[in-house]
């Protein structure tokens, strides 16, 4: 499994400003960066597939070593489909830490070939979410604090009731 290329696996509806920091990050240390959504056929979601690719994508515009993809299934099985080697996860705040280290280590048990990378969020996204992000939107509130710019519109005019 090959350590230089990474994956930052995650339902991504919307991008928000905290995952743009750890894409951006991420792609500072790894030499490939594959930022990839989960199909999940049991959770709609707000955003398509489509849509939220397209929100990612525009994003990270001028990362030059990000790509996209999407995936379903278990991540280790996708990881071992790309030959990626490490996943890579944010940590925001303490109560991130009993989930994130539970699916790391049956992620490892699963493939132990595949190491977790964390990083910490920076200290102004520690409590934002792509959940909150909704809410915020769905009352017409101003979220142009939490999501990448190119997206402040797209998001607002979707989600707005
Ligand atoms: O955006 P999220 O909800 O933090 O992303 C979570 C994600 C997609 C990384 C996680 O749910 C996942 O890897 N799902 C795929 C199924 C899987 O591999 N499950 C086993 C983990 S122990």
């Amino acid at each position: 499994m090959n350590p230089e290329i990474c994956v930052y696996a995650g339902s991504f509806d919307p991008i928000t400003a905290g995952h743009l920091d750890i894409i951006r990050r991420g792609a500072a240390i790894f030499p490939k960066l594959v930022v990839a959504v989960l199909r999940n056929p049991s959770k709609k979601g707000a955003f398509t597939m489509e849509e939220r690719l397209s929100m990612l994508e525009r994003s990270c515009a001028g990362i030059p070593n990000v790509v996209f993809d999407s995936f379903d299934g278990l991540l280790v099985d996708y990881m071992r489909k790309i030959d990626a080697g490490v996943i890579l996860r944010g940590l925001r705040a303490v109560s991130d830490f009993e989930s994130e280290f539970q699916m790391a280590q049956l992620n490892r048990q699963m493939e132990p070939q595949v190491e977790t990378f964390f990083l910490m969020t920076s200290p102004e996204h520690a409590y934002l979410s792509s959940s909150a992000v909704r809410e915020i939107a769905m009352f017409g509130g101003d979220i142009s604090p939490f999501v990448p710019a190119p997206i402040v519109q797209e998001v607002a005019c979707k989600l707005r009731k």
